[in-house]
Formats: structure tokens, C-alpha cells, sequence
């Protein structure tokens, strides 16, 4: 068993009233559920995870941060570290998403160390991979993820590979309300498991691979159901809290 994973990326929204009320509303709402497969977690922007996780009365939430340093400590302004996001209540965090990959131009290998740096702070790094609407029409897609994929199995030894969630997530899916079907969603996050498989032939049915891009209520349901796919990850969904709350609780 594979376990799954509901995140929510609040990416840069929220506020300190908000958040409040959200944590009460996901606390309330989860109150009684019980899976023991499915852990939720929340990635608020940095600066509200102290309030976040002091406000978490659920044992089924953890937190994440949305990013992290390569580095350790020193002279990095405005970076924050895996220790400084473990100090807060992370156990996960969310490394080369396709905007830190946009406007903060990540490339493989410093999405590669950041992935070695949360696993090396004790963190889970939930590693972000997709093509763009481009790449997608030129039939590029799963040449596009290998060669995402390969420069972070490089880094990694054997063990630590055991440690990463993948999360697929085509750009041209994001904010846009157009969703990958369920068969383009369950036949690439297949190719990924078998890209998994050539590097590390026991370890590729036990990685994580979730689904993210214009997930919503009306589709959760059909993309967890997927052989191949491990949980979602949530974008502007996650910041409706009823919604929210519904993809939580999927049976
Ligand atoms: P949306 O769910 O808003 O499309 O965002 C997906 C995403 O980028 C989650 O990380």
C-alpha cells in the first residue's frame, strides 16, 4: 500500500484572518473522519506556518512549505531553509513547482538540490514535474519528465529515492480549468512509474504519484480513483475550504 496524499497549495494567498478561519473550518470539518491510508497537508506561504500549525487540532493535517534553499545557512537573503521549515511543523515541502521553475528559473539540477536538501533536513520533497502546452502538442511530454526526472535520481542514492512523492502536474493544466483527462492522467503517471522502474526496478511501485492541475469536485473522485495515481495536489481549490474539505474526504 502506496498511502495517499491530498495537498493543498495555497501558493501566495492568504492572510492571517483567513487562515484562521480556514484551520477551524478543516479541523471542525475532518472531525470523526477516520482513513488511515490518506494524510492531507496544507502548504501556506512560509510566513503563516507558525500560525497554521498552531491551529492544527487534526492529526490527519501536516504542513508544507512551497519551497526551500539548496543551502543550509549563511549569506542567502530571503531563502529559507529545510531546518527552518522543519522548525515549523513541516514534515513535507513542495520543490520545483512549475511557477519556481517559471519565474524563479529552477532548473533541473537546482530542483535536483533542493530535493536533496529536504530529504537531507528530514523533510518529504513532493517534486514537481510537467510540459507545457507546447511541449504537449509536439507529442514531447514524456521526454520532457524523463529528463525532469533524471537529473533528481542522480543526486539521490538508492534509499533516498524511497523518500520523494512525484507530482505530475501539466502546465497547461494549471489555473487554466482544463484538466488532463483520466486516461492522459493514468497513462503518463504509468510512463513515470515505468521511467522509475529502468533506474530502480523494486522501487517504482512503491513511489508516491500524485495528480495536480485544475483539480476540483467534480473530478477529484474519477483522478484518485486511478490505478496509477497516489493522491492530488491542489491548487485554487484548496483555498475554498468546503471544497476542499469534500476532495479530503473521497471514499
Ligand atoms: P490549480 O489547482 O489552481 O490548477 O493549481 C495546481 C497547482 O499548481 C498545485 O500546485
Amino acid at each position: 500500500m502506496r498511502g495517499e496524499l491530498i495537498i493543498g497549495n495555497w501558493k501566495l494567498n492568504g492572510n492571517l484572518e483567513f487562515n484562521e478561519l480556514f484551520m477551524m473550518n478543516l479541523n471542525r470539518g475532518l472531525k470523526g473522519w477516520t482513513n488511515d491510508n490518506r494524510k492531507i497537508v496544507i502548504c501556506p506561504p512560509a510566513i503563516y506556518l507558525h500560525q497554521c500549525n498552531s491551529l492544527l487540532t487534526d492529526a490527519h493535517i501536516l504542513l508544507g512549505g512551497q519551497d526551500l534553499s539548496t543551502e543550509v545557512s549563511g549569506a542567502y537573503t530571503g531563502e529559507i531553509s529545510g531546518q527552518m521549515l522543519k522548525d515549523f511543523g513541516c514534515r513535507y515541502v513542495l520543490v520545483g513547482h512549475s511557477e519556481r521553475r517559471l519565474h524563479h528559473f529552477e532548473s533541473n539540477q537546482v530542483v535536483a538540490q533542493k530535493t536533496l536538501a529536504a530529504i537531507q533536513a528530514g523533510l518529504t520533497p513532493v517534486v514537481c514535474i510537467g510540459e507545457t502546452q507546447a511541449q504537449q502538442s509536439e507529442g514531447q511530454t514524456v521526454e520532457v519528465l524523463k529528463e525532469q526526472l533524471s537529473d533528481i535520481f542522480q543526486v539521490l542514492s538508492h534509499e533516498d529515492c524511497l523518500k520523494i512523492v512525484i507530482a505530475y502536474e501539466p502546465i497547461w493544466a494549471i489555473g487554466t480549468g482544463i484538466t488532463a483527462t483520466p486516461e492522459q492522467v493514468q497513462s503518463t503517471h504509468a510512463k513515470i512509474r515505468e521511467e522509475i522502474s529502468i533506474l530502480h526496478p523494486t522501487l517504482s511501485m512503491q513511489v508516491k504519484i500524485l495528480y495536480g492541475g485544475s483539480v476540483r469536485v467534480s473530478n477529484a473522485r474519477e483522478l484518485i480513483s486511478l490505478a496509477d495515481v497516489d493522491g492530488l495536489l491542489v491548487g485554487g481549490t484548496s483555498l475554498v475550504v468546503e471544497d476542499f474539505l469534500q476532495i479530503c474526504q473521497i471514499s
